[in-house]
Protein backbone atom coordinates (compact mmCIF):
# COMPACT_ATOMS: atom_id res chain seq x y z
CA UNK A 1 0.00 0.00 0.00
CA UNK A 2 1.26 3.12 -1.06
CA UNK A 3 1.00 5.48 2.34
CA UNK A 4 1.47 8.60 0.84
CA UNK A 5 -1.91 8.62 -1.30
CA UNK A 6 -3.46 8.40 2.10
CA UNK A 7 -5.07 11.89 3.22
CA UNK A 8 -2.79 13.21 6.54
CA UNK A 9 -2.71 15.38 9.18
CA UNK A 10 -0.42 17.33 11.32
CA UNK A 11 -1.07 15.48 15.10
CA UNK A 12 1.74 16.95 17.39
CA UNK A 13 5.31 18.05 16.78
CA UNK A 14 5.85 16.52 13.60
CA UNK A 15 3.93 13.78 13.91
CA UNK A 16 1.34 13.37 11.65
CA UNK A 17 -1.76 10.73 11.12
CA UNK A 18 -2.99 9.37 8.18
CA UNK A 19 -6.07 8.56 7.41
CA UNK A 20 -7.55 4.96 6.37
CA UNK A 21 -11.44 4.34 6.03
CA UNK A 22 -12.50 7.07 7.95
CA UNK A 23 -10.05 6.52 10.60
CA UNK A 24 -6.27 8.38 11.76
CA UNK A 25 -3.47 6.13 12.40
CA UNK A 26 0.69 6.91 12.68
CA UNK A 27 1.79 6.07 9.37
CA UNK A 28 3.75 3.14 10.28
CA UNK A 29 0.86 1.15 11.87
CA UNK A 30 -0.79 1.23 8.65
CA UNK A 31 0.71 -2.00 7.63
CA UNK A 32 0.32 -3.65 10.75
CA UNK A 33 -3.32 -2.99 11.41
CA UNK A 34 -3.92 -4.59 7.05
CA UNK A 35 -1.87 -7.93 7.85
CA UNK A 36 -4.62 -7.80 11.04
CA UNK A 37 -7.13 -7.38 8.50
CA UNK A 38 -6.29 -9.91 6.22
CA UNK A 39 -4.79 -12.11 8.40
CA UNK A 40 -5.98 -12.70 11.62
CA UNK A 41 -8.97 -15.24 11.65
CA UNK A 42 -9.44 -15.21 15.64
CA UNK A 43 -10.67 -19.07 17.33
CA UNK A 44 -13.87 -18.85 19.08
CA UNK A 45 -11.82 -19.32 21.97
CA UNK A 46 -10.01 -15.73 21.60
CA UNK A 47 -10.83 -13.13 23.91
CA UNK A 48 -10.17 -9.63 22.68
CA UNK A 49 -9.78 -6.50 24.59
CA UNK A 50 -10.67 -3.47 22.45
CA UNK A 51 -10.04 -0.05 23.84
CA UNK A 52 -9.57 3.43 21.75
CA UNK A 53 -6.17 4.48 23.14
CA UNK A 54 -5.97 6.29 26.86
CA UNK A 55 -9.23 4.50 27.87
CA UNK A 56 -7.71 2.01 30.49
CA UNK A 57 -5.93 -0.65 28.32
CA UNK A 58 -3.58 -1.63 30.57
CA UNK A 59 -5.39 -2.13 33.50
CA UNK A 60 -8.68 -3.97 31.63
CA UNK A 61 -5.37 -6.43 30.32
CA UNK A 62 -4.18 -6.75 33.90
CA UNK A 63 -8.06 -7.42 34.86
CA UNK A 64 -8.74 -10.23 31.66
CA UNK A 65 -5.37 -11.87 32.19
CA UNK A 66 -5.88 -12.35 36.02
CA UNK A 67 -9.27 -13.51 35.39
CA UNK A 68 -8.57 -16.43 32.85
CA UNK A 69 -5.43 -17.51 34.32
CA UNK A 70 -6.79 -17.02 38.04
CA UNK A 71 -2.75 -17.29 40.05
CA UNK A 72 -1.44 -14.82 38.14
CA UNK A 73 -0.19 -12.23 40.74
CA UNK A 74 3.72 -13.33 40.27
CA UNK A 75 3.09 -12.98 36.73
CA UNK A 76 1.65 -9.52 36.96
CA UNK A 77 4.83 -8.37 39.46
CA UNK A 78 7.57 -9.01 37.00
CA UNK A 79 5.94 -8.73 33.21
CA UNK A 80 4.02 -5.23 32.15
CA UNK A 81 0.37 -5.68 31.22
CA UNK A 82 1.49 -4.94 27.83
CA UNK A 83 3.65 -7.42 27.45
CA UNK A 84 0.99 -9.97 28.58
CA UNK A 85 -1.26 -9.69 26.36
CA UNK A 86 0.26 -8.40 23.29
CA UNK A 87 -1.31 -5.68 21.04
CA UNK A 88 -2.29 -7.51 17.78
CA UNK A 89 -1.63 -4.27 15.19
CA UNK A 90 1.85 -3.06 17.60
CA UNK A 91 2.94 -6.72 18.41
CA UNK A 92 1.15 -9.82 17.36
CA UNK A 93 1.18 -8.88 13.49
CA UNK A 94 4.30 -6.54 13.90
CA UNK A 95 6.39 -7.79 11.52
CA UNK A 96 5.95 -8.36 7.72
CA UNK A 97 8.37 -10.97 7.16
CA UNK A 98 7.76 -13.41 10.02
CA UNK A 99 4.59 -14.73 11.14
CA UNK A 100 2.49 -13.76 13.77
CA UNK A 101 3.99 -15.57 17.10
CA UNK A 102 0.36 -16.92 17.90
CA UNK A 103 0.45 -18.81 21.51
CA UNK A 104 -0.95 -22.33 20.96
CA UNK A 105 -5.09 -22.89 21.69
CA UNK A 106 -4.19 -25.64 23.95
CA UNK A 107 -2.99 -23.23 26.62
CA UNK A 108 -6.13 -21.77 27.15
CA UNK A 109 -8.08 -19.28 25.64
CA UNK A 110 -5.52 -16.92 23.34
CA UNK A 111 -6.12 -13.29 24.80
CA UNK A 112 -4.77 -10.61 22.73
CA UNK A 113 -5.65 -6.49 22.56
CA UNK A 114 -6.41 -3.74 20.00
CA UNK A 115 -7.47 -0.27 19.00
CA UNK A 116 -8.87 -1.01 15.57
CA UNK A 117 -12.24 -0.01 15.12
CA UNK A 118 -15.07 -2.46 14.08
CA UNK A 119 -15.65 -0.54 10.99
CA UNK A 120 -12.40 -1.81 9.93
CA UNK A 121 -12.54 -5.27 11.58
CA UNK A 122 -16.55 -5.91 10.49
CA UNK A 123 -15.64 -8.99 8.50
CA UNK A 124 -12.74 -10.10 11.17
CA UNK A 125 -15.42 -10.02 13.84
CA UNK A 126 -18.85 -10.70 12.66
CA UNK A 127 -17.44 -14.38 10.79
CA UNK A 128 -16.14 -15.58 14.88
CA UNK A 129 -17.84 -16.23 17.60
CA UNK A 130 -14.89 -15.01 19.67
CA UNK A 131 -15.50 -12.56 22.66
CA UNK A 132 -14.76 -9.03 22.72
CA UNK A 133 -14.37 -7.38 26.00
CA UNK A 134 -14.84 -3.08 24.69
CA UNK A 135 -13.39 -0.70 27.24
CA UNK A 136 -14.49 3.02 27.09
CA UNK A 137 -14.02 6.17 28.88
CA UNK A 138 -15.94 9.44 28.95
CA UNK A 139 -13.73 11.96 26.55
CA UNK A 140 -12.94 14.49 28.44
CA UNK A 141 -10.68 12.24 30.46
CA UNK A 142 -9.26 10.46 27.10
CA UNK A 143 -8.24 13.75 25.84
CA UNK A 144 -6.41 14.75 29.36
CA UNK A 145 -5.06 11.26 29.40
CA UNK A 146 -3.69 11.08 25.93
CA UNK A 147 -2.34 15.15 26.29
CA UNK A 148 0.07 14.25 29.30
CA UNK A 149 1.02 11.05 26.86
CA UNK A 150 1.66 12.69 24.18
CA UNK A 151 3.80 15.11 26.16
CA UNK A 152 5.65 12.65 27.92
CA UNK A 153 6.60 11.13 24.58
CA UNK A 154 6.89 14.91 23.34
CA UNK A 155 9.80 15.69 25.84
CA UNK A 156 12.45 14.23 23.95
CA UNK A 157 11.11 15.56 20.81
CA UNK A 158 10.58 19.39 20.81
CA UNK A 159 10.84 21.44 23.44
CA UNK A 160 7.06 23.13 22.85
CA UNK A 161 4.87 21.17 24.91
CA UNK A 162 1.59 20.32 22.74
CA UNK A 163 -1.04 22.51 23.63
CA UNK A 164 -4.13 21.28 25.59
CA UNK A 165 -6.12 23.56 23.22
CA UNK A 166 -4.58 22.59 20.06
CA UNK A 167 -5.27 18.66 21.34
CA UNK A 168 -8.59 19.27 21.84
CA UNK A 169 -9.66 21.20 18.59
CA UNK A 170 -7.38 17.67 16.73
CA UNK A 171 -9.74 15.67 19.21
CA UNK A 172 -12.87 17.60 18.76
CA UNK A 173 -11.76 17.18 15.17
CA UNK A 174 -11.64 13.22 15.09
CA UNK A 175 -7.95 13.60 14.16
CA UNK A 176 -6.96 11.28 16.74
CA UNK A 177 -5.27 7.81 17.43
CA UNK A 178 -7.20 5.29 15.95
CA UNK A 179 -9.95 8.19 15.95
CA UNK A 180 -12.52 9.25 15.76
CA UNK A 181 -13.08 8.26 19.46
CA UNK A 182 -16.89 8.77 18.86
CA UNK A 183 -17.15 6.92 16.08
CA UNK A 184 -14.94 4.04 17.62
CA UNK A 185 -17.18 3.71 20.37
CA UNK A 186 -19.92 3.98 18.59
CA UNK A 187 -19.07 1.21 16.41
CA UNK A 188 -18.56 -1.23 19.12
CA UNK A 189 -21.64 -0.12 21.46
CA UNK A 190 -24.23 -0.81 18.30
CA UNK A 191 -21.91 -4.44 17.91
CA UNK A 192 -22.34 -5.09 21.78
CA UNK A 193 -26.24 -4.46 21.60
CA UNK A 194 -26.41 -6.42 18.50
CA UNK A 195 -24.59 -9.27 19.70
CA UNK A 196 -24.42 -9.03 23.60
CA UNK A 197 -23.44 -13.04 24.26
CA UNK A 198 -20.12 -12.01 21.74
CA UNK A 199 -19.30 -8.32 22.79
CA UNK A 200 -19.11 -6.83 26.27
CA UNK A 201 -19.17 -3.01 26.47
CA UNK A 202 -17.48 -1.83 29.38
CA UNK A 203 -16.85 2.04 30.87
CA UNK A 204 -13.87 2.91 33.16
CA UNK A 205 -16.24 5.11 34.75
CA UNK A 206 -18.26 1.84 36.13
CA UNK A 207 -15.45 -0.57 36.39
CA UNK A 208 -14.04 2.05 39.00
CA UNK A 209 -16.82 2.46 40.83
CA UNK A 210 -17.81 -1.08 40.95
CA UNK A 211 -14.51 -3.40 40.20
CA UNK A 212 -15.58 -6.33 42.61
CA UNK A 213 -18.63 -6.48 40.51
CA UNK A 214 -17.34 -5.93 36.68
CA UNK A 215 -14.34 -8.47 37.83
CA UNK A 216 -17.34 -11.33 38.31
CA UNK A 217 -19.51 -9.97 35.24
CA UNK A 218 -16.26 -10.65 33.59
CA UNK A 219 -15.73 -13.42 34.69
CA UNK A 220 -19.22 -14.70 33.73
CA UNK A 221 -18.94 -13.41 30.39
CA UNK A 222 -16.13 -15.02 29.01
CA UNK A 223 -17.00 -18.34 30.57
CA UNK A 224 -14.89 -19.19 33.78
CA UNK A 225 -17.49 -17.21 36.35
CA UNK A 226 -16.14 -16.89 40.10
CA UNK A 227 -18.18 -19.55 42.66
CA UNK A 228 -19.11 -18.65 45.16
CA UNK A 229 -16.39 -19.63 47.73
CA UNK A 230 -14.05 -17.61 45.11
CA UNK A 231 -14.65 -14.31 46.50
CA UNK A 232 -11.44 -13.73 48.41
CA UNK A 233 -9.85 -14.34 44.42
CA UNK A 234 -12.34 -12.01 42.77
CA UNK A 235 -11.19 -9.52 45.97
CA UNK A 236 -7.29 -9.87 44.95
CA UNK A 237 -7.71 -9.83 41.42
CA UNK A 238 -9.33 -6.05 42.17
CA UNK A 239 -6.04 -5.54 44.90
CA UNK A 240 -3.57 -6.75 42.47
CA UNK A 241 -4.60 -4.80 39.31
CA UNK A 242 -5.33 -1.91 41.12
CA UNK A 243 -3.12 1.45 39.79
CA UNK A 244 -1.35 1.43 43.27
CA UNK A 245 -0.21 -2.40 43.49
CA UNK A 246 0.38 -2.61 39.34
CA UNK A 247 2.27 0.55 39.64
CA UNK A 248 4.32 -0.31 42.27
CA UNK A 249 6.06 -3.21 40.58
CA UNK A 250 9.63 -2.55 39.37
CA UNK A 251 8.90 -3.57 35.86
CA UNK A 252 5.80 -0.97 35.90
CA UNK A 253 8.08 1.50 37.51
CA UNK A 254 10.76 1.18 35.06
CA UNK A 255 11.73 4.11 33.00
CA UNK A 256 12.95 1.88 30.14
CA UNK A 257 10.98 2.07 27.15
CA UNK A 258 9.79 -1.62 25.76
CA UNK A 259 10.86 -2.27 22.15
CA UNK A 260 8.03 -1.58 20.79
CA UNK A 261 6.72 1.80 21.87
CA UNK A 262 9.40 4.92 22.66
CA UNK A 263 7.80 5.96 25.72
CA UNK A 264 9.12 4.17 29.04
CA UNK A 265 7.29 1.52 31.20
CA UNK A 266 5.82 3.76 33.59
CA UNK A 267 3.66 6.28 31.24
CA UNK A 268 0.97 3.91 31.20
CA UNK A 269 0.29 4.69 34.77
CA UNK A 270 -0.92 8.48 36.01
CA UNK A 271 -3.80 9.16 38.34
CA UNK A 272 -6.62 6.26 36.95
CA UNK A 273 -9.12 9.00 38.26
CA UNK A 274 -12.47 9.91 36.74
CA UNK A 275 -12.82 13.85 36.67
CA UNK A 276 -9.49 14.51 36.39
CA UNK A 277 -10.64 16.84 33.17
CA UNK A 278 -11.48 19.55 35.55
CA UNK A 279 -8.41 20.38 36.73
CA UNK A 280 -6.99 21.01 33.03
CA UNK A 281 -10.00 21.87 30.32
CA UNK A 282 -11.10 25.24 29.81
CA UNK A 283 -15.25 25.93 30.49
CA UNK A 284 -15.28 26.24 26.47
CA UNK A 285 -13.38 23.20 25.30
CA UNK A 286 -15.70 21.75 28.20
CA UNK A 287 -18.74 22.78 26.42
CA UNK A 288 -17.07 21.86 23.25
CA UNK A 289 -16.80 18.20 23.91
CA UNK A 290 -20.17 17.94 26.06
CA UNK A 291 -21.90 19.55 23.11
CA UNK A 292 -20.21 17.09 20.67
CA UNK A 293 -20.82 13.78 23.37
CA UNK A 294 -24.61 14.89 23.29
CA UNK A 295 -24.62 15.05 19.29
CA UNK A 296 -23.38 11.81 18.56
CA UNK A 297 -24.05 9.38 21.97
CA UNK A 298 -26.66 11.28 23.73
CA UNK A 299 -28.92 11.14 20.53
CA UNK A 300 -28.48 7.21 20.39
CA UNK A 301 -29.48 6.55 24.41
CA UNK A 302 -25.60 6.40 25.30
CA UNK A 303 -24.72 8.96 28.43
CA UNK A 304 -21.57 10.68 29.07
P1 LIG B 1 -4.89 8.87 33.46
O1 LIG B 1 -3.89 9.46 32.52
O2 LIG B 1 -6.19 9.62 33.46
O3 LIG B 1 -4.37 8.70 34.83
P2 LIG B 1 -4.32 3.18 28.58
O4 LIG B 1 -3.94 2.01 29.42
O5 LIG B 1 -5.48 2.91 27.67
O6 LIG B 1 -3.15 3.79 27.93
O7 LIG B 1 -4.91 4.26 29.59
C1 LIG B 1 -4.10 4.91 30.53
C2 LIG B 1 -4.99 5.49 31.60
O8 LIG B 1 -5.42 4.43 32.49
C3 LIG B 1 -4.25 6.47 32.48
O9 LIG B 1 -5.23 7.41 32.94
C4 LIG B 1 -3.75 5.57 33.59
O10 LIG B 1 -3.38 6.24 34.76
C5 LIG B 1 -4.97 4.70 33.80
N1 LIG B 1 -4.67 3.44 34.49
C6 LIG B 1 -3.61 2.62 34.28
N2 LIG B 1 -3.67 1.56 35.11
C7 LIG B 1 -4.80 1.71 35.84
C8 LIG B 1 -5.41 0.92 36.88
N3 LIG B 1 -4.85 -0.19 37.31
N4 LIG B 1 -6.57 1.38 37.39
C9 LIG B 1 -7.14 2.51 36.95
N5 LIG B 1 -6.61 3.29 35.98
C10 LIG B 1 -5.45 2.90 35.44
Amino acid sequence: MDLSSLPREKWWGDEYLVQLEGFWFRPQRVKPIKRVINHYNPLPSDVILVTSPKTGTTWLKSVLYSILNRSSKHKLAVKHPHELVPFLEVQVFAEADEPPILPAPSDGPRLFATHIPYQLLTKTLDYSQCKVVYLTRNPKDTLVSLWHFVNKWNMEKVDQPWSLDEATDKFCRGISLYGPYYDHVLGYRELSLKRPENVLFVTFEDMLEDPHGYVKKLGEFLGCPFEKDEEDEVEEIVKNCSIEVLSSHDVNKSEESTTWFPLPCNSFFRKGKTGDYKNYLSNESIQRIDTLTKERFHSLGFMY
